[in-house]
């Protein structure tokens, strides 16, 4: 199935979501989400906490299953395709938390984002074997890629546990882009870092605007927000409270009112 769907999506497609609805027994987390994202521009996902930020990612990458609505990679409906599926048409994601392996270097830890694309797998990969040692000298090379994108290639041989929280988490974006998705999720890159390491965050994310990736950020430091996004989606209590530019946004009096504040944050 993945190599067929994968050609199915080429081409510069948005990422569209209608009437998109999600509850857990009575909790309504997602209500009738319409809302659709474009390649080529870094779009946000804000609102308070509780809003359904994570919820959605978690419906867009197939591990939660929405009761009503359509999620499609340009023409393409992804509501019946599972989380693997999604990920080998090129879905994406970081976590919340950063989640690397501390027995393995930088560059191993990148190359497990490539995992998913192994023909030869991973017994292969750490034998002596022509195929294993062919593939693993590729992945490397697209690992050290994908960290000079992020400018912390010079990190690649180095351990988690030596490394800033900051470095750690443009490692973690390393992982994420170095199988060249279609659509990167990324789940409040800034958490736990401070001002210098969020401002080093920023300059590498406005990097990875590029015409065919779809790349949307919750965040909730909204200074990132405002200066690396094109365009913000506002979510509170599971609804849709606004869509528009940064500009359009920061001046939105609802979105102002439940959850940007006047001077407060
Ligand atoms: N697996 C689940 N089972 C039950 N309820 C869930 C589940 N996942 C999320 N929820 C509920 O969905 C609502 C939205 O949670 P979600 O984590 O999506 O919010 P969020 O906007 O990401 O918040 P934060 O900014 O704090 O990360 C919450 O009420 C949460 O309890
Ligand atoms: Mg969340």
């Amino acid at each position: 199935m993945a190599a067929s769907t994968s050609m199915e999506v080429q081409g510069t497609v948005p990422l569209t979501v209608d009437r998109l609805s999600l509850s857990f027994g009575g909790n309504r987390v997602l209500q009738d989400i319409g809302l659709s994202v474009l390649p080529g521009q870094i779009t946000g996902l804000i609102g308070p906490n509780g809003a359904g930020k994570t919820s959605f990612f978690n419906c867009l990458t197939g591990l939660y299953s929405p009761q009503a609505g359509s999620i499609c990679l340009g023409p393409r409906h992804l509501e019946r395709i599972a989380p693997a599926g999604r990920a080998a048409l090129g879905f994406s994601r970081s976590f919340q938390h950063v989640a690397l392996c501390p027995e393995l270097s930088v560059a191993e830890n990148v190359m497990i984002g490539l995992d998913r694309q192994a023909h030869a797998g991973w017994l292969s990969a750490f034998l002596p074997l022509a195929s294993g040692n062919a593939e693993r000298e590729a992945h490397r090379a697209l690992a050290l890629a994908a960290l000079a994108r992020l400018g912390v290639a010079g990190v690649a041989d180095e351990f988690p546990a030596r490394l800033p929280p900051g470095v750690l988490r443009l490692v973690e974006i390393a992982r994420a882009i170095a199988g060249k998705p279609r659509v990167l999720l990324l789940d409040e890159p800034a958490a736990g870092l401070n001002s210098v390491e969020t401002r080093d965050l920023s300059n590498a994310l406005k990097k990875l605007r590029s015409p065919d990736l779809i790349v949307l950020v919750v965040e909730h430091d909204m200074d990132l927000i405002m200066e690396v996004c094109d365009s913000i989606h506002v979510l509170n209590s599971g609804r849709l409270l606004a869509s528009g530019t940064p500009a359009q946004i920061r001046v939105n009096p609802e979105v102002v009112r439940v959850y940007l504040g006047d001077d407060d944050e």
